[in-house]
C-alpha cells in the first residue's frame, strides 16, 4: 500500500510538473488584422439576420475577429484552440473572402450550407462551451436560402480584387 501511494505522489508531481511546464508553451493569439473591403459582409448581399447567425456560430474559427476564450490562456487547451482556428481560417476565412477567385467562393457557399446541414458545422467539440452557437433548424434555413442565392449570383472579380 505504502509503495502505491508512493507511485501515485510522485505522478501528481509529475502531472503538476508538466501542467506548469506547458504553460511556457503558450501559441500566439494575436488575430491577423482584417480588411474590411476583404470581408465577406462587404462583398455579399448579407441580410442583418444571416450575419448574426455567422457572427454568433461560426467567426470564431472562420475569421480573422476570434473572440479567445478564457482557458486558450492555458495549455493545453490552448494547443488544441489554437489548430482549430488555423484549420478552420485555412479552409474558410471571412475576412479573406475577397482573397478568394469566383470558383472557390462558389464552393465555399455550396460547402457552408452542406456542412451546417449534415451537422458538421459548427465543430461539435465548440458547442459545449459556446450553447448560443447551436443552429436551429430556421438557422440552418436562414444559412441555406442565403448561400444559395448567394451562389448565384458572385462576380467573376469583386471589387477588391480589381485595383490592388
Ligand atoms: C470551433 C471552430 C469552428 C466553428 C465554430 C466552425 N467551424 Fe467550420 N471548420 C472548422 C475546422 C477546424 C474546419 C476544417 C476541418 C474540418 O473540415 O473538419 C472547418 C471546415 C469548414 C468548412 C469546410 C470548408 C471546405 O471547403 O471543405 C466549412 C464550409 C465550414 N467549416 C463552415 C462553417 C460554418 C458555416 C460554421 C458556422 C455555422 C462553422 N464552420 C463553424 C472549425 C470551425
Amino acid at each position: 500500500m505504502g509503495r502505491v501511494k508512493k507511485v501515485l505522489k510522485w505522478s501528481l508531481v509529475v502531472v503538476a510538473l508538466l501542467f506548469v511546464g506547458a504553460q511556457f508553451y503558450r501559441p500566439d493569439r494575436t488575430n491577423p488584422p482584417v480588411d474590411e473591403r476583404k470581408t465577406m459582409r462587404a462583398n455579399t448581399q448579407m441580410t442583418p439576420e444571416v450575419a448574426a447567425v455567422l457572427q454568433r456560430s461560426c467567426k470564431d474559427c472562420h475569421s480573422s475577429e476570434t473572440a479567445w476564450p478564457w482557458y486558450s490562456n492555458v495549455s493545453p487547451a490552448s494547443w488544441f484552440l489554437k489548430n482549430h482556428v488555423e484549420d478552420g481560417r485555412r479552409q474558410l476565412s471571412f475576412s479573406e473572402w475577397a482573397t478568394y477567385p469566383k470558383r472557390k467562393r462558389e464552393r465555399k457557399l455550396h460547402e457552408m450550407c452542406e456542412q451546417v446541414e449534415s451537422g458538421e458545422m459548427p465543430l461539435k467539440t465548440y458547442l459545449p462551451l459556446h450553447p448560443s452557437a447551436k443552429l436551429s433548424d430556421e438557422d440552418r434555413r436562414l444559412i441555406c436560402d442565403w448561400t444559395k442565392q448567394e451562389e448565384e449570383r458572385q462576380p467573376e472579380t469583386l471589387p477588391a480584387q480589381g485595383g490592388d
